[in-house]
């Protein structure tokens, strides 16, 4: 393949296996990009140990140092973009920006979400809360989403969701930890289809092109 390399921006709070699923599929050759910069809200997370082995720049920003959310956001952005970044991976990140972060990267600014959206979504449905509201409701399935992402929270177009089952002793460890897989092959499969070019978003849709031949 002879076209650009996506350059990958990540934004992390913690562990980093969705970061890590993408670092694998670009070391095994099935993403056509590399990630140059990880971005942490929180100094300690692991995600950060991740990015340090992979030799990958680091950056941590902690929101107390500024005196808003939008300027928050803007510091953000502003450090995607001296890096060049072409696409932004919310890849568990805990914060929620505003306008100033998202609007340079319309459309090239994902995020995954532990649950199948519409459901289980929004201000305040992270991390095990979504897993919590999801076994309260009784869902039968549930599963991940990976977005674009837009100011309104998690309300983005999607472009690709993957189902487990719920079962009937599951706590939201439990829950989390199945969905979590899933998470990892969908998020590799969003970025790939992205940096392949294949990606059209056309209003709420996402349409998925058709590989291109080789040499085309
Ligand atoms: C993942 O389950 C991700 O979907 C979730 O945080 C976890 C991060 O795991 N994100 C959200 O809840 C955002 N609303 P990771 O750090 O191991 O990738």
């Amino acid at each position: 393949m002879c076209e650009q390399r996506t350059r990958l921006g990540a934004l992390v709070s913690g562990g980093g296996s969705n970061l890590q699923a993408v670092l694998d599929a670009i070391a095994a050759g099935t993403i056509h990009g590399d990630v140059v910069l990880v971005i942490s809200d929180r100094p300690h997370a692991y995600a950060l140990e991740r990015a340090r082995a992979a030799g990958i720049a680091t950056a941590v920003l902690t929101p107390d140092a500024y005196p808003s959310r939008e300027a928050y956001s803007q510091a953000i952005a502003d450090c995607l973009q001296q890096a060049s970044v072409d696409l932004v991976l919310y890849a568990g990140f805990m914060r929620i920006v505003t306008r100033e972060a998202i609007a340079p990267f319309r459309g090239r600014m994902m995020n995954i979400h532990p649950a199948l959206i519409p459901s289980f979504c929004g201000p305040g449905f992270y991390g095990r809360r979504v897993h919590e509201a999801a076994l309260h409701y009784g869902v039968k399935v549930s599963g991940c989403t990976v977005h674009f992402v837009e100011e309104d929270v998690d309300g983005g177009p999607i472009i690709v969701q993957r189902t487990v089952p719920v079962l009937e002793d599951d706590t939201p460890e439990t829950l989390a930890a199945r969905i979590l897989e899933q998470e990892h092959q969908a998020y590799v499969e969003a970025v790939r289809l992205f940096c392949a070019g294949r990606l059209r978003v056309e209003g709420r849709l996402v349409r998925i092109l058709p590989e291109r031949p080789v040499g085309v």
